[in-house]
């Protein structure tokens, strides 16, 4: 028929992941199967992802896991049009092992095989579920990444701002440590902020009017941990009230910083026919807080603002399956079955 299908392959970090995506000719994508099973109570202990016990977490679940989607796509290996798996960037033996089972796949099936950037498919998935066109914005705020990306083309991305020291998802993590909440931090310090003052501690916002796009957190981490030192003892309270200042200062920062890409953007794409967007992704975008400070942003600049549903915006398969289809719909090539896996790669 008219429509390509892929089956995706994600094994970066500490989510393992399969897939199944068609692509129609009009561009429209279907999800057939979305698989992903989250190896959180494994690390939790750690407070943190521990890269062999990912690996070895990795090995154990993929096959099954892509079984299983093709078989809730109701398909099979060889209706399947070619594989796309994360080759970077990532933890590197997780990497191997999900890359190296979409070769063997390839190999054995003699279907093409598409070595994705994890980043390309965080950047690519709103074009799955809103269809959106060429260019857009894209702020991607997870435990290992933030960025902004100016999102041109497929393969043509320019990265405007970037984190100088910690990623937003490692603040939220490494305030909700300090403060004795458990791993992952995010959600913990967004349901502690619920019922703090926000106004009563004043954090520093780092970067803030300054004309560079980039990002700095740990300054606001060291904010937080002398706060809580400077109490004796810490109550549940006084807990919620650190929260919500964080998330106040981390608010006013990405007001400040992402407001000034919005005016780059309409600065260098000045008459676009189409309302131009920010789209959001990564783990943090779960943030209600977040949320509302990005939403009010792009009202006030008149920018659409897209948050894919929360389980595209984390780690997933579907959209290592979608990015390899925008590739092949173009006819970019397949990968070599020698491509080697980049723990780095931006
Ligand atoms: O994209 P993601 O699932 O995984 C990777 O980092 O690759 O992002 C996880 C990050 C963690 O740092 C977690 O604490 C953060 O997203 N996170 C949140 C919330 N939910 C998850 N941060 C703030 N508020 C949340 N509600
Ligand atoms: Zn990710």
């Amino acid at each position: 028929g008219s429509k390509l299908r892929i089956l995706g392959i994600e094994t970066s970090c500490d989510e393992t992941a399969a897939a199944v995506v068609s692509r129609f000719e009009d561009g429209s994508g279907l999800i057939e199967a979305d698989v992903v099973l989250s190896q959180l109570d494994e690390h939790s202990a750690y407070g943190g992802v521990v890269p062999e016990i990912a690996a070895r977490a990795h090995v154990d679940a993929l096959d099954s896991l892509i079984e299983e989607a093709l078989v809730r796509a109701g398909t099979t290996l060889s209706d399947i049009d070619a594989i796309a798996a994360t080759a970077g960037p990532g933890l590197i033996g997780g990497l191997l092992v999900g890359l190296m089972t979409g070769k063997a796949i390839a190999r054995a099936t003699g279907k093409p095989l598409y070595a994705i950037n994890h980043l390309e498919g965080h950047a690519l998935t709103v074009r799955l579920t809103d269809n959106l066109t060429f260019p857009y914005l894209m702020l991607l705020v997870s435990g290992g990444h933030t960025q902004l990306v100016l999102v041109r083309g497929i393969g043509d991305y320019q990265r405007w701002g970037t984190t100088i020291d910690d990623a937003l998802g490692e603040a939220f993590d490494k305030t909700a440590k300090l403060l004795g909440l458990p791993y992952p931090g995010g959600p913990e310090v967004e349901r502690a902020a619920a019922k703090g003052d926000a106004q009563r501690f004043n954090f520093p916002r780092p970067l803030v009017g300054e004309t560079r796009l980039d990002f700095s957190f740990s300054g606001l981490k060291t904010a937080v941990r002398q706060a809580a030192e400077s109490i004796e003892p810490v109550s549940g309270q006084d807990i919620s009230d650190i929260c919500a200042s964080f998330q106040r200062a981390i608010s006013r920062t990405l007001d400040d910083r992402i407001g000034r890409g919005l005016l780059r953007f309409l600065t260098e794409f000045p008459q676009g026919d189409s309302m131009p967007a920010l789209v959001v992704a990564g783990g943090v975008a779960a943030n209600q807080e977040l949320r509302r400070t990005l939403q009010s942003l792009c009202d006030r600049h008149g920018f659409r603002f897209v948050a894919p549903p929360l389980g595209l915006c984390t780690d997933n398969a579907v959209m290592i399956a979608w990015a390899g289809l925008e590739r092949m719909a173009l006819g970019m090539p397949a990968d070599a079955l020698d491509v080697q896996p980049r723990s780095r790669w931006p």
